[in-house]
């Protein structure tokens, strides 16, 4: 069942955070809903630009049309992720969106409120609501490259001017994370210092953490044992998200992990069975690991267990 997003949050806040996670094709999607559905988990399904883009993107709304429909249980909102405003609108005028992002962090103050803006008034009139972005995450958003000396920390104060002058109902951010693989170099993590701070300023708003993998050395290493060639770096500790949950953060997004068991099962794979060519054997082991991780993911984020609450919340209404 597609809900909204602010029916997630409404009984999240504070207590658990919900995954968000991408999807680009048919694999990812059947081992996201598999994983959520064991897990009894409530989640997000994230759709960017360039998964939008990667084949169609009717095919990916009809992948979680068909999706719904193989899993009567399972019970998510679907969300743009870092989309400009042109999409955003676009997703806002499909219908199809629970809620999507637009990220114009990368304009100054003034220019960052006045997109997001227009894009609330469009959500809201179709009780669709609206991420915003303020402050710079490390690594590259969409086309957009951010190196870790321009990356800044949200400042608390201009977070809170920014939710009351731009009218968004959820905000990414910065408190250390970037996108990708390669994110913390030596001993950084989250700044729960930062986090407090905002949700001071801002009790009860849906806080958003991005760039929120964990780069697991293992699964780097396995990558790397058959072939790969990735330099990896310390992620985001899983164990902190129960921290980051009950300071405000209610969704947490999760992209790069999923990549890596995708390239480690397929590295794996060919590397053992060198004669296979039949796309479905990979994919077969894929969708069962991809479960599998996301069911983790979700009892880190303590989402996990969730389900009937949520289904009792979104039918009472
Ligand atoms: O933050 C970006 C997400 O990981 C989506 O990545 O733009 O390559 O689809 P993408
Ligand atoms: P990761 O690259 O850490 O998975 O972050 C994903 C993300 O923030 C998607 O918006
Ligand atoms: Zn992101």
């Amino acid at each position: 069942m597609i809900v909204t997003t602010k029916s997630l949050f409404e009984v999240a806040y504070g207590r658990f955070a919900i995954g968000a996670y991408n999807i680009n094709n048919l694999e990812q999607t059947m081992g996201l809903f598999r994983g959520c559905v064991d897990s009894k988990a409530p989640f997000i399904i994230q759709i960017s630009k360039g998964a939008r883009s990667y084949t169609e993107k009717r095919m990916l709304e009809a992948i979680i049309k068909a999706a719904e429909e193989v899993f009567p249980e399972a019970i998510f909102a679907v969300h743009l992720d870092h989309g400009d405003e042109k999409t955003a609108l676009e997703c806002v005028a499909s219908g199809f969106y629970s809620s999507v992002m637009i990220d114009a962090s990368h304009e100054d103050y003034a220019g960052n409120v006045a997109s997001t803006k227009r894009v609330v008034e469009a959500a809201h009139k179709k009780g669709i609501s609206v991420e915003a972005e303020i402050g710079k995450l490390g690594g590259v958003e969409e086309d957009i490259k951010v190196d870790e000396g321009n990356a800044c920390l949200t400042n608390p104060d201009e977070a809170k001017r920014f939710v009351q002058e731009s009218g968004c109902d959820s905000l990414a951010c910065a408190i250390g994370t970037s996108h990708g693989a390669y994110k913390f170099s030596g001993s950084q993590g989250l700044h729960f210092d930062v986090l407090a701070e905002i949700q001071k300023r801002l009790p009860k708003f849906p806080l958003v953490m991005h760039g929120s993998s964990s780069v697991p050395a293992d699964e780097v290493e396995r990558i790397n044992k058959a072939g790969g060639d990735i330099k990896g770096s310390k992620g985001v500790d899983e164990n902190q998200f129960a921290k980051a949950a009950e300071l405000g953060v209610t969704k947490v997004n999760i992209d790069t992990d999923g990549r890596l068991v995708w390239t480690r099962v397929h590295r794996e794979f060919f590397r053992d069975q060198p004669a296979k060519f039949d796309l479905r054997d990979p994919g077969k082991i894929f969708m069962a690991e991809y479960a599998k991780f996301i069911a983790h993911k979700n009892e880190k984020l303590g989402s996990a267990g969730k389900l009937d609450e949520v289904r009792a919340h979104v039918t009472k209404k």
